[in-house]
C-alpha cells in the first residue's frame, strides 16, 4: 500500500495550477448517457474516481476516447443498464447513472451503496424523486431496480414537482438529469445550489436541455425528446483550491493558484482572512500570503453557499496549530471526524462531543505515522504533516488519489518536502 512521507516545517511558495472539479466531472461524465451523440469534455481531472466512472460507463457500452484532460464519450450503443456492487462500493457517485439510464432507456439496475466511512449516506431521496416521476422501483438483492412503464417501447418518465426533505447534491443532479428527457415540466424544490450543480446544468443546456434556476433552490426542467452532443469544459475544483490555500495558511508561505475561481469559494476565503491570511484575487488567480501563526477560526458546515463539509477536515488541521481555540461543527455527515484520532497522534488537542469538535491550538505538532480514512481526511493529514516538526508518514493514501490530481508533485512544486513511498 502506498504512503506519503512528509518532512514538515517548509514554507510553501510559488504557483500551482488548479485541476477540473471532481464533483463536476463525475455527474457530467454520466450525462453522456443521455444522448446517442458524442459529448466532448475538456479539463477532466486525472483521478481515481474519474477512472472508476470511466470504467463503469465503458462496462455499459459507452465508447471513450481520451487525450490528456480531454475526453470524448459516445453512448450510441448501451448494452448493459447496470452499475454493479463492486464499482458502487468503491465510489458512491456511481448512483449518478440511475437517473440518466431510467430517463433514456426506461430501465436501470444500480447497486445500493451500503455503508461508508463518513456516515450512512442513504439514497432514499434519489429513489423517491424517480418514483414521483413515474418510475417503478424495487429493491432486490441489494440492487435498486428502476423501470419506467412502457419504457422499452418508448415510455417516458413524466415531469413532477419534487420537494427535497434535505439538500442533496447528487440527488439534485440525478433528478435534474432524469428530468431533461421526461414528458413535461419537473420542478425541484429545496435543490442543492452547489456550483457543480450549475456546471452540470450548463453542460445539459449545451446538449439541448431546457433548465432554469440552477444555482437557486428551485430548478425547473422542461423535458425534451432528445439531447444532442456538445462541448463542455469542466469548472475548476474549489475544494482542491481551498486545500492548497489552507496548506499554505497552516505551513506559512506565499502561493498563487492559477485557473481557479474565487467567486465560488467566498466563505472559505473569508475564513482564511479571519485566520490572518492576506488574499488577493486577479482574474483566475488567487494569491495567499501568510507570515505568522494562524488564528483559530470557528467553522460550521452547511450546504452551499455556506462553509463546505469537504473543507472541514482541512480547517481542523490548521486549527490544531493556531493561536487560540476553535469550534468545528459538522452538520452534513454524522461521522466525519475520523481524522481527529490521527491528528491527536501528532499531538493535537481536540475534544469531540456529538457533531462538535473543540480544538485548542498548540504551538507545534510532531511528526508521526498516521492513517488516512477518507478523501478529505487524507488532505487534512497531509496539511498537518506539512505544518508538523519532523517526518510524518501518511498511510492508505489511495483515498487521496481518488480526489486530488498529482498532489505530491503539486506540493513539491511549492517547496514541500513530500514523496510517495511505494
Ligand atoms: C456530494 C459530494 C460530496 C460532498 C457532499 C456534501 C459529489 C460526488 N459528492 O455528496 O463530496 O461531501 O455532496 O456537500 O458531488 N442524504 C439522505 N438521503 C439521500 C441523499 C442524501 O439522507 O437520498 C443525506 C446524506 O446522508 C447527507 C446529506 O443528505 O447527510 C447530504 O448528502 P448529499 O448532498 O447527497 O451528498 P452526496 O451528493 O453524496
Amino acid at each position: 500500500m502506498q504512503k506519503l512521507s512528509i518532512l514538515g516545517g517548509a514554507r510553501l511558495n510559488g504557483e500551482v495550477r488548479i485541476s477540473g472539479a471532481k464533483n463536476a466531472a463525475l455527474p457530467i461524465l454520466c450525462a453522456s448517457l443521455l444522448s446517442s451523440d458524442t459529448l466532448q469534455l475538456d479539463n477532466v481531472p486525472e483521478l481515481n474516481d474519474v477512472a472508476t466512472m470511466r470504467k463503469l460507463l465503458q462496462q455499459m457500452g459507452v465508447k471513450i476516447e481520451a487525450n490528456g484532460s480531454q475526453l470524448a464519450l459516445s453512448a450510441a450503443h448501451i448494452d448493459k443498464l447496470e452499475a454493479p456492487y463492486d464499482m458502487v462500493k468503491t465510489m458512491r457517485a456511481s448512483i449518478l447513472v440511475l437517473g440518466p439510464l431510467a430517463a433514456r432507456f426506461g430501465e436501470a439496475r444500480v447497486s445500493l451503496p451500503g455503508g461508508c466511512a463518513i456516515g450512512s449516506r442513504p439514497v432514499d431521496l434519489h429513489i423517491k424523486g424517480l418514483q414521483a416521476m413515474g418510475a417503478e422501483i424495487h429493491i432486490e438483492h441489494g440492487y435498486i431496480h428502476a423501470q419506467v412503464p412502457g419504457g422499452l417501447a418508448g415510455g417516458r418518465l413524466r415531469g413532477a414537482r419534487i420537494m427535497f426533505d434535505l439538500v442533496s447534491v447528487t440527488g439534485t443532479e440525478n433528478l435534474m438529469m432524469a428530468a431533461t428527457l421526461a414528458d413535461g415540466v419537473t420542478v425541484l424544490e429545496n435543490a442543492a445550489r452547489e456550483p457543480e450543480v450549475v456546471d452540470l446544468a450548463h453542460c445539459l443546456i449545451a446538449m439541448g436541455a431546457k433548465i432554469e434556476g440552477a444555482g437557486s433552490d428551485t430548478i425547473s426542467i422542461t423535458g425534451v425528446e432528445k439531447l444532442h452532443g456538445a462541448n463542455h469544459r469542466i469548472m475548476p475544483d474549489r475544494i482542491e483550491s481551498g486545500t492548497f490555500l489552507v496548506a499554505a495558511a497552516a505551513a506559512g508561505g506565499n502561493i498563487t493558484l492559477t485557473g481557479a475561481r474565487a467567486d465560488i469559494m467566498e466563505n472559505v476565503l473569508e475564513k482564511l482572512q479571519e485566520a490572518g491570511a492576506t488574499i488577493q484575487v486577479a482574474g483566475d488567480r488567487i494569491n495567499l500570503q501568510m507570515n505568522k501563526r494562524p488564528l483559530a477560526v470557528n467553522v460550521r458546515t452547511a450546504p452551499y453557499p455556506a462553509f463546505p463539509t469537504d473543507m472541514q477536515a482541512q480547517f481542523m488541521a490548521m486549527n490544531t496549530i493556531a493561536e487560540g481555540s476553535a469550534m468545528v461543527v459538522e452538520t452534513i455527515f454524522e461521522n466525519r471526524f475520523m481524522h481527529v484520532q490521527e491528528l491527536r497522534r501528532l499531538g493535537a488537542q481536540i475534544e469531540v462531543e456529538g457533531n462538535t469538535a473543540v480544538i485548542k491550538g498548540c504551538a507545534q505538532l510532531e511528526g508521526a505515522t498516521i492513517m488516512a480514512t477518507d478523501l478529505r481526511a487524507s488532505a487534512c493529514l497531509v496539511i498537518a504533516g506539512l505544518a508538523a516538526q519532523g517526518e510524518t508518514i501518511v498511510d492508505r493514501i489511495y483515498h487521496l488519489d481518488r480526489g486530488y490530481e498529482h498532489i505530491e508533485s503539486k506540493l513539491s512544486q511549492l517547496g514541500a518536502q513530500i514523496r510517495r513511498i511505494k
